[in-house]
């Protein structure tokens, strides 16, 4: 740890201002260059995009939609400005991809193709970039590495729910092979140098929940979101084409859905595997640690109103090396260990948690909390329930031991430089009753809570815990940021994807839905020393869009933003985008990547 890293932010750039402006903006002295748009060619034979006659083959081999989670993977032993960028496609608006789709029919003059092009949108793309002189990357068309994962590719179930009853159908009866991933939201890196992409809102795919017989399977169901007949959102008629999303004819299918998802970047004939030892929720990310003792350590979040926060802890400890077996070793280390969940205590007079976001009268909203083990390998510590029980209906466990439900856990990262893990919490308006941990009712702005391990260790089953962050307008009393002065710090609302530079400052992306009035964006703000709280804006993307990522590359010159769904406006469709953004005409979710122009410091953030 370099000598005055914790006190020195090295944070200089100018703040972007609020604003509503239809592009990516970045401070002065930076610029960006679009790295990879939905529809770009990444596979060998893929065809330009042609919005208006767009076709599943095409989209096989061309880049998702909605990119969400952005991992930077180096190259070694190639050129020096070599990586694979690994990107999850979260999932598809229809109605700004295709003229004339009914969401209340969930049809398009295109069926049942538009259906198959959206399965095809969906998953994950691995995407060989390389550094430009200038700065920033560009995408190259390797025939190497490139490759494309969608909601048709075979993918293999592993951990002690594999193979259970619940996860067995017609198309699959051994219970192991399942085809897809859906709803790809964030992710993670893990210390052996794979990626993981969590699977999310996974309910909205599917169709007649209410009629599957089995009423075990059917509350389940339930607890998950799956609407009885239709989603409650954005019906988009998938059971017409893939028969399987419909649950009154396979009531099994929507139960091999919600795992956190390892793929090896690189190898490309690899199968995506579904860890279900690490629960069935409606993840969001699963940013990897060690324990001090070498144990593979993921945090994770249920990202609804009123969730969970959980951690999985493997069994066994990382092979150091690059030998084969070492290889081997690793990619089975999230097959088998404890899968916790997290609960919160305050060491306030709960009165004085008022849901007005006013201080107590020790000064934090700060506590202790205990990680709950749910299970240990085959062991289930849920009464009532077995270990592949547990892992596959988590919620429902997590529900019986007392789990402290949280304003909307988003992604949960533990800072490589002060060690201490710091949980996003988005936003949570229904909020009626307050507690230490989530210290405001009706919610709007969301927060982020800093978690201290017991001894610094990510295996620790105690931890101390403060909120850091209370989202939103600094002239908002309810607002709070560690206690820096309002005046000095952006506006923000909903705080989604983390990351953390290689000084510890937090990097913050948000998705609020215009809640403030303003762009979403990226914010920087240290964690240590007298700036701490010090938030300030670095970019804001285009209208309707939610920043994605942050990625900061290892040689911290470059961040990489993603733009997930520019122009979702209510109302908004091809004949009336509400942005033209990135190329003038209709809106393509689209990596960026940003960087410092002219001569001196390069690195992001100065
Ligand atoms: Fe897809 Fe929780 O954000
Ligand atoms: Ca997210
Ligand atoms: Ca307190
Ligand atoms: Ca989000």
């Amino acid at each position: 740890r370099p000598a005055g890293a914790r006190r020195r932010s090295g944070l200089t750039f100018e703040p972007v201002p609020p604003n509503s402006l239809d592009d990516v903006v970045v401070p002065d002295g930076y610029d960006y260059e679009v790295v990879v748009r939905w529809g770009d060619p990444i596979l060998p034979g893929a065809p330009e995009f042609d919005f208006e006659n767009q076709t599943a083959e095409a989209q096989s081999k061309q880049f998702g939609y909605n990119c969400d989670y952005v991992a930077f993977f180096p190259l070694r032993g190639r050129d020096g400005g070599r990586a694979l960028l690994v990107v999850n496609h979260e999932y598809t608006n229809t109605e700004l991809m295709f003229r004339g789709f009914d969401p209340a029919t969930g049809t398009s003059p295109e069926d049942p193709e538009r259906i198959r092009v959206e399965l095809m949108a969906h998953g994950i793309s691995v995407v060989e970039v390389r550094r430009r002189r200038r700065g920033g990357y560009e995408m190259v068309r390797s025939r190497r590495y490139n490759r494309r994962i969608t909601a048709m590719t075979p993918m293999r179930l592993t951990g002690p729910a594999a193979g259970h009853e619940w996860l067995r159908t017609e198309a699959d009866p051994e219970g192991r092979t399942v085809l897809g991933c859906l709803n790809n939201c964030a992710g993670g890196l893990t210390p052996w140098g794979t990626y993981l992409s969590g699977e999310e809102n996974y309910n909205q795919y599917f169709v007649n929940a209410g009629a599957v017989e089995d009423p075990e399977k059917r509350a389940s169901y339930e607890r998950y979101g799956f609407g009885a007949t239709l989603p409650d959102f954005g019906y988009r008629g998938w059971e017409r084409v893939e028969e399987r999303f419909d649950l009154a004819r396979h009531p099994n299918e929507g139960f091999r859905f919600g795992y956190v998802v390892e793929v090896d970047p690189f190898d490309p004939d690899s199968v995506p595997r579904k860890h279900t030892a690490l629960g069935r929720v409606k993840h969001e990310g699963a940013e990897t640690t060690l324990s001090r003792d070498g144990r593979a350590v993921s945090y994770m979040g249920d990202d609804e109103r009123f969730e969970y926060v959980y951690k999985f802890v493997s069994s066994r400890k990382m092979a150091r090396g690059s030998s084969r077996r070492a290889r081997e070793h690793n990619l089975a280390l999230l097959e088998e260990g404890t899968l916790y969940v997290a609960r919160f205590s305050g060491d306030s007079p709960p009165q004085e948690i008022d849901g007005s976001g006013e201080l107590p009268s020790d000064g934090a909203f700060d506590g202790t909390g205990e990680w709950v083990p749910l299970v240990s390998g085959e062991e289930s510590f849920v009464p009532g329930m077995s270990a592949a029980e547990v892992l596959i209906n988590t919620r429902l466990a997590a529900d019986r031991v007392g789990a402290t439900k949280m304003d909307r856990p988003e992604d949960i990262q533990r800072n490589p430089v002060n060690d201490r893990v710091y949980a996003a919490l988005t936003n949570n308006t229904r909020r009626t009753a307050a507690d230490e941990a989530n210290p405001r009712t009706n919610n709007k702005h969301g927060h982020v809570l800093e978690i201290s391990e017991e001894g610094d260790d990510p295996a620790a089953t105690r931890f101390r815990w403060r909120v850091f962050l209370l989202c939103g307008d600094p002239d908002d009393p309810s607002t709070y940021f560690a206690g820096y002065d309002k005046d000095q710090v952006s506006p923000i609302s909903s705080p989604d994807n983390l990351a953390f530079d290689e000084r510890g400052n937090l990097w913050i992306a948000t998705d609020s839905g215009g809640a403030l009035g303003q762009n979403d964006g990226f914010f920087a703000v240290p964690v240590e020393g007298p700036e701490r709280g010090y938030l300030r804006q670095f970019l804001t993307v285009p209208v309707g869009a939610e920043a994605c990522g942050p990625r900061i590359t290892p040689d911290q010159r470059t961040i990489f933003c993603a733009v997930q769904h520019p122009g979702e406006v209510d109302g908004a469709s091809p004949d009336n985008p509400a942005s033209r953004w990135p190329d003038g005409g209709q809106p393509r979710p689209s990596v960026v990547s940003v960087f410092k122009t002219g001569r001196g410091e390069r690195r992001i953030g100065s």
